[in-house]
């Protein structure tokens, strides 16, 4: 099944977890901000590193659509 990221750009205050969890997956600009790599479609066998990220930033900035 396809899995989609995207960072709530309003909600991010730059705490980096998903970007150490799955740098395959998350950018992050000077500032620390995240956002998703690309249109955010999440490549096979990445999904779980998808849901971690997701679980781990304390500001539930990480969406997930699938
Ligand atoms: Fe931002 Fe959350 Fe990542 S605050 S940098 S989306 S861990």
């Amino acid at each position: 099944m396809l899995v989609r990221i995207k960072v709530d750009a309003d909600k991010c205050q730059g705490h980096n977890r998903c970007y150490s969890l799955a740098p395959e997956l998350f950018d992050v600009d000077d500032y620390g901000y995240a956002t998703e790599i690309g249109d955010g479609e999440v490549p096979e066998g990445l999904e779980d590193k998808a849901r971690l990220a997701a679980a781990n930033c304390p500001e539930f900035a990480v969406l997930i659509e699938e």
